[in-house]
């Protein structure tokens, strides 16, 4: 049994005016007195919402969730937060992560809650959750909602995103009709999930598990397939354990849990948006990460895991495979994986994977032959990004990983879609597309517009990628040439907002460097001529979002949301 008294007994414990209202109102659902005796009461965190598509199956999981939880003697008490559609939000579901983590940190807290599991899927319910979750620091386990089943058209696989994306460019070239566009989006999203390449939802399920904070497998099994059923039950039992055992995510989130999360992302190819998320998480729970810490760790790792959009498979296919245990085990055994790490299931990462098997080294490759030799996120410094920027390399065409160009800039995402399909454009294929005031002040909620379309008559000319730089981040379902998060960025006055069209610019990803050929003479005068773009909004969450967001480099996380206040017993409201 526990040995610190329960929480929850602060509220249903007492035989008094108080205990009668907080017993007295829950009965009404038809508990009865016995729930209150002592018992484990466990908080459902449900992301559902019809406006959330890939988590629109949540409620049927919480209900594995709930069989779990009775199952172990536990009280279960399932409950709503703020739902983040990355495809319905505007501007951009990432505005509002920040405050989604508020109410999860601000609900757990409030309520007479035990322990909490955690339904997240679609890209920004999963950071949301584990940031409110880490700062209020009451035993936790996260559930992800699983994959979608492959996408299927014309006989032809296709993947959340990635094939959105060419599909589009496909049809802006002339090669395929509105028609096929239209009978290929039924096939994409054909089951409930998320989407099924190892875009961002994929990616911050992976690192739930790597990190310790789910079950294994938790990554992999698609949301159609009875064991993610299976393995919301499991959680439902283990999170009651979990309270006895007083193991919380401070307790499990150690700096060792942060890199085997970041080795991970290298060999699973995964997307950048996983490094802004995990340096939040990680500012919630003090442990001190820093972009650099991303290409120490991730150097010259490969990439294992064959998927889209880097690759030909997808979700499903990773789970029949194996699916993440197979990727840490791969690890473990070069030496890459701190094995004693905890995880939720109080085993550590290795006794949880050190049996695991790859059943497919087509899907999930050997190290000894990678899908992809060099993987990790590069992490680029410079006199364009002094505070650094993030490329995928895995993601970028190996002949533009060292090139100078010519700057072709946009000063809003705006003005560059009024441009890019402009024959009057002056642009080739050897230049490079700057992107301008997309970041996290600057969009407001620095928006997934990092990968620009290319020009449509570059297109036409067999085109099919080009350096893009900007302040904004990009689609984990996405890639290119594409440098990201450029940090600080152009909205505060970063070397960014100084950059005029036909400046030149070197990327060189080997050296891990961002150059702006223009002297500092030069850069002094536009820096007096720079003015700061009007701000977004006067009042509101946008402003208290502007006033208070930390750059790309510190995980565009609130300056007055880092660090946890952990879960003590609020004061009575009567
Ligand atoms: Fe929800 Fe991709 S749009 S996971």
């Amino acid at each position: 049994m526990t040995k610190k008294p329960l929480r929850s007994q602060a509220w249903f414990g007492r035989q008094d005016k108080m205990g009668f209202y907080y017993r007295s109102f829950l009965k009404n659902s038809g508990f009865p007195q016995d729930q209150f005796d002592g018992r484990p009461v466990i908080g459902i965190c449900n992301t559902w919402s019809e406006l959330t598509p890939c988590n629109a199956h949540f409620r049927a999981l919480a209900e594995h969730v709930r069989a779990g939880v009775l199952d172990a003697g536990g009280f279960p008490l399932e409950f709503p937060v703020s739902s983040l559609g990355e495809v319905t939000m505007r501007p951009t579901a990432m505005l509002f992560r920040n405050l989604a983590s508020m109410d999860v940190e601000e609900a757990i807290r409030a309520h007479p809650l035990d322990g909490v599991v955690l339904l997240m899927g679609c890209d920004k319910t999963t950071p949301a959750l584990l940031m409110g979750a880490s700062s209020a620091d009451l035993p936790a386990i996260g559930v992800s909602g699983g994959p979608q089943l492959r996408g299927v058209y014309r006989g032809q696989i296709i993947g959340s995103g990635t094939n959105i994306i060419s599909m589009s460019e496909q049809l802006r070239a002339g090669e395929i009709t509105l028609a096929e566009f239209h009978e290929a989006e039924a096939g994409m999203n054909r089951s409930a999930g998320s989407c099924m390449t190892m875009g961002t939802a994929s990616t911050m399920a992976s690192m739930v598990e790597a990190l310790g904070l789910g079950l294994p497998e938790n990554a992999a099994i698609p949301a159609a397939d009875a064991r993610r059923n299976l393995l919301a039950r499991m959680s439902g039992r283990r999170i009651v354990e979990m309270v006895h055992e007083d193991l919380k995510p401070s307790d499990i989130l150690t700096p060792a849990a942060f890199e085997n999360a970041i080795r991970t992302l290298a060999a699973i190819g995964g997307s950048t948006n996983a490094v802004v998320h995990l340096l939040a998480i990680a500012g919630r729970v003090g442990v001190d990460l820093g972009l650099a810490d991303f290409d120490r760790l991730g150097r010259d790792l490969p990439c294992l895991v064959d998927l889209m959009p880097s690759g030909r498979f997808l979700m499903e296919d990773f789970y029949y495979a194996g699916g993440l245990p197979a990727v840490l085990r791969a690890l473990g055994e070069q030496g890459l994986l701190h094995r004693d790490a905890m995880t939720v299931n109080g085993h550590t990462i290795w006794e949880n994977v050190a049996g695991a098997a790859c059943w497919n080294d087509q899907v999930i490759t050997p190290f000894a032959a990678p899908f992809k030799p060099d993987a990790g996120m590069a992490i680029l410094t410079g006199n364009l990004a002094p505070s650094g920027a993030v490329i995928k390399p895995s993601a970028a065409s190996p002949e533009l990983m060292r090139h100078t160009g010519r700057a072709v800039v946009f000063d809003s995402v705006e003005a560059m879609h009024r441009a890019v399909n402009d024959d009057d454009l002056d642009i080739d294929a050897s230049c490079i597309m700057v992107l301008q005031n997309c970041g996290p002040k600057g969009y407001p909620g620095m928006a997934e517009v990092g990968n620009m379309p290319l020009p449509a008559k570059l297109l036409r000319q067999g085109v099919r990628d080009m350096i893009r730089i900007s302040d904004a981040r990009m689609s984990g379902t996405a890639y290119g040439t594409v440098v990201l998060h450029v940090a600080p960025e152009a909205a505060v006055g970063g070397p960014l907002a100084l950059v005029r069209s036909g400046d030149l610019i070197t990327l060189d990803v080997p050296a891990r460097s961002l150059h702006l050929h223009v002297d500092e003479a030069e850069l002094s005068a536009r820096r007096v001529a720079w003015a700061p773009p009007a701000p977004p909004a006067d009042r509101g969450y946008q402003r208290l979002y502007v006033d208070h967001v930390l750059q790309a480099d510190r995980g565009a996380d609130f300056d007055f949301l880092v660090g946890r206040s952990g879960s003590p017993v609020p004061r009575d409201n009567h």
